[in-house]
């Protein structure tokens, strides 16, 4: 069941009726419907790839990340694992794979990113 949220979902499909790639933004506080708002939208795209971020708990750093971004990249393709060295790489790797649109990618829980890849990602 998925109640409201029409004003959302009126302005997400804004964005995309524009037809163009665009990087949205989602902030709003815990348990609000932030993830679920996302995956219900994503309904009206035929490809949509879902990202899951690991938090900032002790021990994290980036290589944990992006082996953990790798695993749900190979899972979503069923390719054997990928070995990624950085966020380039990785975003390259998932621009490849999504060049025939409309393409929704969510990448959940992103504060864990950190600000070069936000930057990256902007770019
Ligand atoms: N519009 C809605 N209608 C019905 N249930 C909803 C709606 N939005 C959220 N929920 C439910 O509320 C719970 C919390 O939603 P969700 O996980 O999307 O929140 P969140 O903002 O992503 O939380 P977090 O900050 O912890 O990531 C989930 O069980 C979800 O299914
Ligand atoms: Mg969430």
């Amino acid at each position: 069941m998925f109640i409201g949220r029409d004003n959302e979902l009126k302005s997400l499909n804004k964005i995309k009726g524009r037809g163009k790639a665009a990087l949205v933004v989602m902030r709003g506080r815990r348990r609000i419907g932030k993830s679920r708002l996302i995956s219900e939208f994503a309904r009206g795209f035929p490809t949509y790839f879902e990202f899951q971020g690991l938090g900032s708990r002790a021990g994290m750093n980036n290589q944990i990340q992006l082996d953990h971004f790798a695993r749900q990249l190979s899972q979503r393709l069923n390719i054997p694992p990928l070995k990624l060295s950085d966020w380039r790489e990785a975003f390259s790797f998932l621009a490849r794979e999504t060049q025939t649109g409309p393409v929704l990618i969510m990448l959940d829980e992103i504060a864990w990113m950190g600000n070069t890849i936000l930057t990256m990602l902007v770019s």
